[in-house]
This record gives structure tokens, C-alpha cells and sequence, in this order.
């Protein structure tokens, strides 16, 4: 049903936590706006799977989103984003927007040589869907994708300064580091939070791109566009923002809780296959 009330809430989700750095973003961007989160923890890792379950997940928490009144949806997830945007787009009556076109935007502003390496899940990698839309912008863009599947368990452990972290990391980067690259996407969006050894690694003159910046700015644009953003001086009911996952709901709220600004007191856990 679409969505006619500005002061609604906008639906993020993801396979797991990695869309919190993507919600992270839209709270310090629009703090006005309301959230519902949804972390599929009960079937991450999404990366590993194939174009018709993710294609299935995605629709089935497209329709929980829209269950909670949500005026609008970002895919906070590169690996659905890559797979699922353009079919849930199209089925959808309020506005979805995904995280790839966003890293893409600001990776080929910033590259100075044209060489742009992208690192995801195997299957954002597998899609070739960066390059893709890199190319329709700048055809002589040339990219250098690396699938990091150990990256997303270990963010999801926690680990996120630790030395099997840093060995992983030197290991995946290494194919990319005689690339001559001066661009980076760290196109998964449990990335962000591993960007310091990234960072490390990679050196100071490489540009790491988080795609999360520029798809907050894309959303609040979009719903000042569309006269759907939140009037901060209207009262709702409830929490500002709320979050629902598929399992492990306390683990969730301890992890939410060490990367957002403020304290995640409650976690729901939802059965998503019945939606
Ligand atoms: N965070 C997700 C992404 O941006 C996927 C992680 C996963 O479930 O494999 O691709």
C-alpha cells in the first residue's frame, strides 16, 4: 500500500549488521527521520547464495517493511542491492533505493587515474554489477573487483581489530595493491567497520569510498523531492527508531548498540517466512 504520511518511517535492511552503517549514516544525515531496521541474522550470510533465494528474501522482507507502514526502502546490502533492487523496485509502490549506485557515483568522482577496485561478497563481485554501472558512467573506468567471503563472519564476530582480521585482510588486499588502483569501494556494507585495517593496508593514497555516505544523501534528497520528509515538529507514538531481526535478537542489540550513536534497548525477533 503506498505510503502518503511524511512523518512514516523509513525501512532499511540487510543480511545481518552491516546495513547499521548504513543506518548510522541516515541517523547523522536526517536525524529527524524515523527507522525500521530488519537484520536477517537467521540467514546471513547473503553473499554466498544464489540470485533466486536473495531474490526471495528481499521480497519477503520488502513485505514485512511495508507491514510496518514504511514510507520508503534502502537495500542496505550490496549483495541484494546487486540482485534484487531492480525486480523489488518495480513491485513496490513507495520509492527503493539501493547502496550500489551511490559507492559507484562517488568512486568514479574520485578516482584521478580511472582505476577503481571494488571489494564485496562473491556474489556483488560475481555480478559484475559495479562495473557495470561505472561504466554507463565513465566508459574508460577500468575495475578490479575481490571477493572477500571471510570478511563478513568475521565483522559478525566481532573481530573487528584482530590479528587473524589483519592477516585475512593482508591476503584479499594483496591482489589488489600492484593494480595500481587509487580508488576503493568497500562495496559490502559490513565493510565499513573493517576500514582501518583496510586503511592500513591499502596506504594512505588510496581513496576508501563508503557507499553508506552518499545513499543517506540520496534518500534525503529523494524524500524532500517527493515533499515525504519527516516534519521534526510533529509528535509520533513509539520508539524513533526500531529494529527486527530473524534470530538472535540479543546479540543483534549488543552489536547495534557498539556502532550507533545511541543505546539499542529492544530487538525483535520476527518469523520472516511467513511474509
Ligand atoms: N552486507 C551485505 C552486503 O553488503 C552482505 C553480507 C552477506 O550477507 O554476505 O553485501
Amino acid at each position: 500500500m503506498i505510503q502518503t504520511d511524511r512523518n512514516a518511517p523509513v525501512g532499511i535492511f540487510d543480511s545481518g549488521v552491516g546495513g547499521l552503517t548504513v543506518a548510522r549514516e541516515i541517523m547523522r544525515q536526517i536525524p529527524e527521520e524515523r527507522i525500521v531496521y530488519f537484520g536477517d541474522t537467521a540467514r546471513v550470510p547473503y553473499g554466498s547464495k544464489s540470485r533466486d533465494t536473495i531474490l526471495r528474501y528481499s521480497r519477503q522482507i520488502v513485505r514485512f517493511l511495508q507491514s510496518q507502514g514504511v514510507k520508503a526502502i534502502v537495500i542496505a546490502c550490496n549483495t541484494a542491492s546487486a540482485y534484487a533492487l531492480d525486480e523489488v523496485a518495480a513491485e513496490t509502490d513507495i520509492p527503493v533505493i539501493g547502496v550500489i549506485n551511490a559507492g559507484a557515483r562517488t568512486a568514479v568522482a574520485a578516482t584521478r587515474n580511472g582505476r577503481i577496485g571494488v571489494i564485496g561478497t562473491e556474489a556483488t563481485v560475481g555480478s559484475g554489477i559495479y562495473t557495470k554501472v561505472m561504466q554507463e558512467m565513465k566508459p574508460d573506468i577500468q575495475v578490479i573487483g575481490k571477493a572477500c567471503p571471510l570478511f563478513v563472519p568475521l565483522v559478525e564476530e566481532g573481530l573487528l581489530h584482530d590479528s587473524v582480521t589483519d592477516e585475512i585482510a593482508s591476503r584479499y588486499l594483496s591482489v589488489l595493491k600492484n593494480k595500481y588502483i587509487d580508488t576503493l569501494v568497500l562495496g559490502c556494507t559490513h565493510y565499513p567497520l573493517l576500514r582501518s585495517t583496510v586503511r592500513r593496508i591499502m596506504g594512505e593514497d588510496v581513496v576508501l569510498v563508503n557507499p553508506a555516505y552518499e545513499t543517506a544523501i540520496e534518500l534525503r534528497d529523494l524524500l524532500k523531492k517527493s515533499g515525504m520528509n519527516r516534519n521534526p515538529e510533529e509528535a509520533f507514538e513509539g520508539e524513533q527508531y526500531q529494529f527486527f531481526v530473524s534470530d538472535l535478537a540479543e546479540k543483534f542489540r549488543d552489536f547495534a548498540t557498539s556502532i550507533l550513536p545511541n543505546e539499542v534497548k529492544e530487538t525483535r525477533q520476527i518469523e520472516i517466512e511467513n511474509y
